[in-house]
């Protein structure tokens, strides 16, 4: 369905949604050579929720779109375009996408997954808005979603305690005439060259596994901080905004040190850092929205609140995007 050009979107409800397991850190060091104490000082992280048999990324994805759908109290017959941003889907294909168009009965519309991992949420926004500005659908579903927890070396101590699983979603509805609400500006990049620090070893076209999560994570580390601040940088600079404007900034929850030190950087009060890591851990493509639901939800982001949404990732891709609540 085609509908009129619009001049730009805004996020009208968020949702989220969580396996129902949790586990500690003191449970994991049951399993692998590691304790709560070195896992809190190095990532912050306290605990995860880790999907059971039941539970895949698009039982996740339809329960966050549901509850995004719900809070922003419009029915699923109105959502043309569904972008769903993963890296573990629950088959090679179809999208995981069209799975959650079909529970939520909103058929004959687009759906489609972008793989752009930690960053594929601010991928899948993106998209989603510039598709919303062609007038290609008036509301879009915008989800991330992952169970990382599948395709984690569950022996590999260096890894297996940092992710988790879980859904983030957003309704987005094209805008006309307010240049000064909804998505702001966006930037997005990518670096093929830095394939071997951050992957999964396996692939329908290469191993025909689902391979497992690798990664060093000391240049990680390193990488993220400074791409991040550079790409918060630009946002502000495209937007002619500078880091004192911004309200909160709700970031990729990887590591509580890449948090601290990347608002460091930019001279953001910690007290605006919004900070899920400590019970969800890297929920991937997930966390952003996770992180911006759990904010709206206890009442921190309220409309009209100016808002970076900043995120990195395997590959490397990376983005940021700024946006008027
Ligand atoms: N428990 C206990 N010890 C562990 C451990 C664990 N879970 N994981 C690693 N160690 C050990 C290492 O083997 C190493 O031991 P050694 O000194 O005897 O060799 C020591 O702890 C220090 O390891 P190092 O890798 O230097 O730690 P670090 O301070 O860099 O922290 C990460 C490791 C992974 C937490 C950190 O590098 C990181 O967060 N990187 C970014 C990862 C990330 O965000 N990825 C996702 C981006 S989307």
């Amino acid at each position: 369905m085609t509908t009129a050009v619009a001049t730009g979107s805004r996020i009208i409800g968020t949702g989220a949604a969580l396996p129902r397991q949790v586990v500690t850190n003191a449970e994991l060091a049951e399993r692998v050579d590691t304790s709560d104490e070195w896992i809190v000082a190095r990532t912050g992280i306290r605990q995860r929720h880790i999907a059971q048999a039941d539970e895949t990324t698009a039982t996740l994805a339809i329960a966050a779109a549901r509850a995004a759908l719900d809070d922003a109290g419009i029915d699923a017959a109105s959502i043309g375009l569904i972008v769903l941003a993963t890296a573990t889907p629950d088959n090679t294909f179809p999208a995981t996408a069209t799975k959650v168009q079909a529970a939520l009965g909103c058929n004959g519309g687009v759906a489609f997954d972008v793989a752009a991992v930690c960053s594929g949420f601010l991928y899948a926004l993106a998209t989603a808005d510039s598709l919303l500005r062609t007038g290609m659908a008036r509301r879009a579903l915008v989800i991330g979603a992952e169970t990382f927890s599948r395709i984690l070396d569950w022996e590999d101590r260096t890894t297996c305690v940092l992710f988790g699983d879980g859904a983030g979603a957003v309704v987005l509805e094209a805008g006309d005439g307010d240049a000064a609400a909804g998505i702001l500006g966006t930037r997005l990049h990518a670096d093929g060259t830095q394939h071997d620090l951050l992957y999964v070893d396996g692939g329908p076209s290469t191993t025909q596994t689902v391979g497992h999560l690798r990664m060093r994570g000391q240049e990680v580390f390193r990488h993220a901080v400074v791409n991040l601040s550079n790409v918060l940088k630009e946002v502000l600079e495209d937007t002619g905004h500078n880091a004192a404007d911004l309200d909160w900034v709700v970031p990729h929850q990887a590591n509580a040190r890449i948090l601290d030190a990347t608002a460091r950087k930019l001279g953001i009060a910690p007290e605006k850092v919004i900070v899920t890591v400590d019970r969800h851990a890297n929920t991937s493509a997930a966390s952003v929205p996770l992180a911006l639901d759990v904010a709206r939800k206890d009442g921190r982001i309220k409309t009209g609140d100016l808002v970076m949404l900043e995120a990195m990732g395997g590959g490397f891709t990376w983005g940021a995007s700024l946006i008027r609540m």
